[in-house]
Parts: structure tokens; sequence; C-alpha cells
């Protein structure tokens, strides 16, 4: 079956999908996005991703380019044209198509938009679930707006390779001694306590939606949270780390630039956040 994209207006192949060569996207990395998970056929959390999107196009004075009703549909419809069961929808909206120059364009401008659907892999997806992950770190070097869900991604980029060259699944960015997120996912741990710590979103981390998410899911729990920053010494003391993504959901994290966390096996409080992950989160009508 051949993959079909959204490109301004029109359903295309995938093979044939493109943007022009002077999109502000292509230029200046100047636009943002959204990875939405898909479940049976359903988008998982639509509607934070929605509100989440609209934030960062208002933060960056790009218009929305068309009705938050449209664009549901043009999001079903690109789930649909591609039998996406299980996998994640793809939405990237930049301020258009004009000659370059850094100065915005001219408002009649319109933003342009790509949408994209894959399957996952079934077979692929759960093995670091039930097995954990690695994590490194890195220095951060990213600029400080990262609470914007921009395209422009060279740190996580370059920090992502280096995780996989050193055999890890992700790299963690650390300012100060401080955790502040993944390189596409939010950090957590759990303290010797039992406390599970994850750092404030109001500035210097995306504010993940599966992370909002999974705040609910530990309250309904009855577990106790604390939202606060934690040290990467702390994280090597832990009892278990986990990070999380629309992709991810919950990843056990079992080792820390080589040092094993808690038992080395991924832990329960870990396991029954991901169990529980759904019943919070809110499907979409197909
Ligand atoms: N990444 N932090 C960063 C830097 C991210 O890029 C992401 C998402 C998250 C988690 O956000 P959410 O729970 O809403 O997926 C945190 C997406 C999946 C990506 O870039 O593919």
């Amino acid at each position: 079956m051949s993959r079909v994209a959204y490109v301004n207006g029109l359903y295309v192949p995938h093979a044939e999908a493109a943007v022009h060569v002077e999109d502000r996207g292509y230029q200046f990395a100047d636009g943002v996005y959204e990875v939405c998970e898909v479940r049976g056929g359903r988008m998982v959390d639509e509607r934070r991703h929605m509100g989440r999107l609209q934030r960062s196009l208002r933060e960056l004075r790009i218009a929305m380019p068309m009705s938050l009703h449209a664009l549901g549909v043009v999001l079903r419809e690109t789930i649909r044209r591609n039998r996406v069961r299980d996998g994640i929808v793809y939405l990237q909206v930049t301020r258009g198509v004009a000659r370059r120059d850094h100065y915005f364009p001219s408002p009649d401008t319109p933003p342009s938009i790509v949408v994209t659907a894959r399957a996952s892999i079934p077979a692929k997806a759960p093995a670091p679930a039930i097995s954990g992950a690695a994590v490194i770190t890195v220095p951060d070097n990213r600029w400080d707006r990262v609470d914007i869900k921009t395209v422009g991604l060279l740190p996580n980029v370059l920090a992502k390779q280096a995780a996989k060259e050193a055999g890890a699944r992700e790299a963690w960015f650390v300012r100060d001694g401080v955790v502040m997120e993944g390189g596409s996912t939010n950090a957590w741990i759990v303290t010797e306590a039992g406390t599970i710590v994850t750092r404030p979103a109001e500035t210097g981390i995306l504010r993940g939606i599966t992370r909002t998410v999974l705040l609910e899911v530990a309250n309904r729990l009855g577990l106790t949270v604390d939202e606060r920053d934690f040290t990467l010494d702390e994280a090597f003391a832990a009892r278990e780390a986990f990070i999380s993504s629309a992709s991810n959901v919950v990843v056990p994290i079992v080792s820390i630039d080589g040092k094993t966390i808690g038992d080395g096996k991924p832990g329960p409080i870990a396991r029954s956040l991901r169990d529980s992950f759904y019943d919070v989160a809110e499907f979409a009508r197909k």
C-alpha cells in the first residue's frame, strides 16, 4: 500500500510530496510541529495536541492554516488514507513560502501545512518498555524557548545521534547539574522514598502532552508527585527513571551514562503509569 501525504490542500503520493525551496521551514526552521499517537485508528489526546499547536503558533505569530475543525478532518483523512491503526500522525505548519528574507513575509502569505501518518512496527515497539533502555547525558545547548515545539531541532538531532552511537535510546539535556528533558522525551525519576519527580514545564522544556496525562494518571493511582528540578546525581541514586512522549508513552530507563539505575530492571511505578495511561488519555473519534 502506498503512503499518502497532505501538502497545502492536496493529498499526494508520499514519494512526490514536496514543499517549495523557499519555504521558511526549510530556510529558517520557521515552523512548528506536533506528533500524535494513533491507536486503534484513533488519535490519542488530539484536543491537547491541538491546544499546544495553537500555543506554539501564537508564540511565533504564525496564523492557524485552517480552522481547528478542518485540521481535525485532514488529520483523520491522512490516517485513514494511510490505513494507520497503530502509529503516529505528524503535522507541521510553517510561516509559508516567500523570497528568502529574515523579516516576516507579507501578512497575506499563507502558512504551509504538511500532514503525514505512519504505522509503527508492532513487533519492535514493546521491547524497550519491557527490558528498559539506556540514556546518556549531554550539556543543554539549546535556546531558551524550547517550550515552543519548533522544527528547529538540531541540538536534539546531535544529542540523539550521540545517544545512538553510545548504544543508548535517548540523551538527557543537563543544565547546571539539573536534568532538563530528553532529545524528544520528558524525563522522570522515582526517589528512594517513592516520590515521582519531573521538572516543572513553565520554562526550559517542552510541556509534553504525555507528561500532562501521566501527572493525572499518577494522581488517580494515589502516587506522590513532586514537580521540581532534579539533579543528575539524584537521578543516579533514583529507584527508577523513565522517559515519556507520544510515541514512547513510558519507557523505563535502566542506565544513565553507563551507571545502573535501581536494580537495573524496569520498575513498578513506570510500569503502572504505562499500564494506566490509556485510562486517562482521550481517544478522538475516528
Ligand atoms: N517529541 N520533549 C521534547 C524535546 C520533545 O520533542 C517531545 C516530543 C517531548 C514529549 O512530548 P509529548 O509527550 O507531547 O510527545 C518532550 C515528539 C514525539 C517528536 O519529536 O517526535
